[in-house]
């Protein structure tokens, strides 16, 4: 069976696919289907993102379709970025953090979490979310490491995202558990 993964971004096609390959779904990518336009996010929560993105394709196809949506919440800050996490950093993740370190001074609460909400349609229309957050704090310093997003500032348990590895990651991260939901929903609906 063939499931369309609503995403321009490469590292979540090949995160996916990795989650899936004792399994025989298949999944595809907006950028093999030859799909370049961007969809425009212009919902009010994560899961409206989600839906939006994933209801475009599934119109377009016809064919069930995964899609996800994330971002950074702190606490203090109003849950901001929170939706806006991308267009926060426009391209500068650097300086995003050092805005948000800075935003942060003098605060005592400096809890934040990683949310992710996942919608799925399927072949006959269906819609399912799959959500779950990461909770922890945001750091006094960016930590060396990995650089994705915001994980230099977020620190787990004490350890910053960026010094996980990728598997150590997964086990905890929003999108690791809101994933390994999905895989678990996957599975029994399409167990033969
Ligand atoms: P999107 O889900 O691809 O739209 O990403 C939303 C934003 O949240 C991007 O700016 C990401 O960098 C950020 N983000 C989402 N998940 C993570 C994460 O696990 N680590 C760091 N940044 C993240």
């Amino acid at each position: 069976m063939k499931i369309i993964l609503a995403t321009h971004n490469d590292k979540k096609l090949e995160e996916i696919r990795f989650l899936f390959v004792d399994t025989d779904i298949e999944f595809t990518s907006l950028k093999e289907l030859g799909l370049n336009e961007e969809i425009e996010e212009n919902g009010k929560t994560f899961k409206e993102n989600a839906y939006i993105k994933a209801s475009y394709i599934h119109n377009l196809y016809k064919l069930p379709v995964i899609s996800d949506d994330s971002g950074l919440e702190v606490h203090a800050l109003n849950n901001e970025p929170g939706i806006y996490s991308a267009r926060y950093a426009n391209g500068n993740y650097d300086l995003a953090m050092d805005k948000i370190i800075k935003r942060l001074e003098g605060k005592d609460d400096r809890s934040a979490d990683f949310n992710c909400s996942i919608c799925f349609i399927d072949e006959e229309d269906n819609v399912y979310y799959f959500e779950r957050k990461c909770y922890g704090e945001i750091g006094y310093e960016k930590a060396e490491g990995r650089a994705f997003g915001y994980d230099p500032i977020f620190y787990y348990q004490g350890k910053s995202f960026a010094t996980l590895s990728l598997s150590e990651k997964n086990k905890i991260s929003h999108r690791g558990l809101a994933f390994k939901d999905f895989y678990d929903f996957i599975i029994k609906k399409y167990k033969k």
